[in-house]
């Protein structure tokens, strides 16, 4: 009997907030709220997956990708048969990205999963690896494609570390299996900050439903691992 296909990744988000719920502070700026422990965590999540997901404005924000540094964590990914970093995938419906971002300079694989329009200006170019042009009829980006065409490329596991835009996406579409929120000890505020989830929002009846599977505590902080629950 052959193997059932596998359709898409299995897919994790990773995201650490304020106790108010805020993935970034008023100016959008780059996370700088976690603990150690919580950026050790957020190290180990990217280690276990195949790929990295996240949107153009996490990578304008941040300008690099979380690459995998800890030495045994790339011993152990070359040990499962895994590459030793995994692909660092870039979302946006423009495609208006700066050629001259410090990612394009990190020793990691680039892909892009962008709109047909969008990927025009990066197909001549040499900085991604793979590029991605599913769309919807409206020039929005076709997720169940686009992930059912990663996993024959070797992304079994999925890491989408943000923003909100994109997770709200995909929840959108049932494509989300797992959270790993930390909650931090600090209130951010704001009505337009961003965070986990953007989106239109749901009407409670309609809302996705998580199973927690585990909470952890460590000092002030909170691991908290959800399932979505089907
Ligand atoms: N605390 C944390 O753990 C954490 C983690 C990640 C990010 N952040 C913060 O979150 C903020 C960014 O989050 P965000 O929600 O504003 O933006 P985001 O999700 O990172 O990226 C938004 C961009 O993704 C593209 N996009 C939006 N909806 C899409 C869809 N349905 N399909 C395909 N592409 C879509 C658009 O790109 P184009 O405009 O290019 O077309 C949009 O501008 C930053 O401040 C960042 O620092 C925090």
């Amino acid at each position: 009997m052959g193997e059932t296909p596998l359709q898409r990744p299995m897919t994790t988000v990773v995201l650490a907030m304020s106790a108010d719920g805020k993935i970034a502070d008023a100016q959008h700026a780059p996370p700088e709220f976690g603990s150690a422990e919580d950026y050790a965590h957020l190290e180990r999540q990217v280690a276990a997956a195949d790929g990295i997901l996240f949107g153009s404005a996490t990578l304008k924000a941040g300008e690099t990708a979380m690459r995998v540094v800890t030495p045994e964590l790339i011993d152990a990914r070359l040990q499962r048969g895994q590459p030793e970093q995994p692909a660092q995938i870039v979302c946006t419906r423009s495609g208006d990205l700066d050629p001259n971002l410090r990612f394009f300079q990190q020793a990691v694989p680039h892909w892009l999963v962008t709109t047909q329009s969008g990927g025009q200006p990066w197909q001549e170019k040499s900085h991604f690896e793979q590029i991605f042009t599913h769309e919807t009829p409206s020039q929005s980006i076709d997720w169940v494609t686009t992930l059912g065409a990663m996993a024959p490329l070797g992304i079994c596991k999925l890491a989408v570390l943000g923003g909100g835009q994109i997770v709200a996406a995909l929840l959108a579409e049932d494509l989300i299996d797992e959270l790993h929120l930390t909650v931090c000890p600090l209130l951010l505020g704001g009505t337009a900050t961003p965070t986990p989830v953007a989106g239109n929002g749901w009407l409670q009846q309609e809302a996705p439903w998580l199973e927690l599977l585990s909470v952890k505590q460590i000092e002030s902080e909170l691991f908290l691992h959800y399932r979505r629950r089907r």
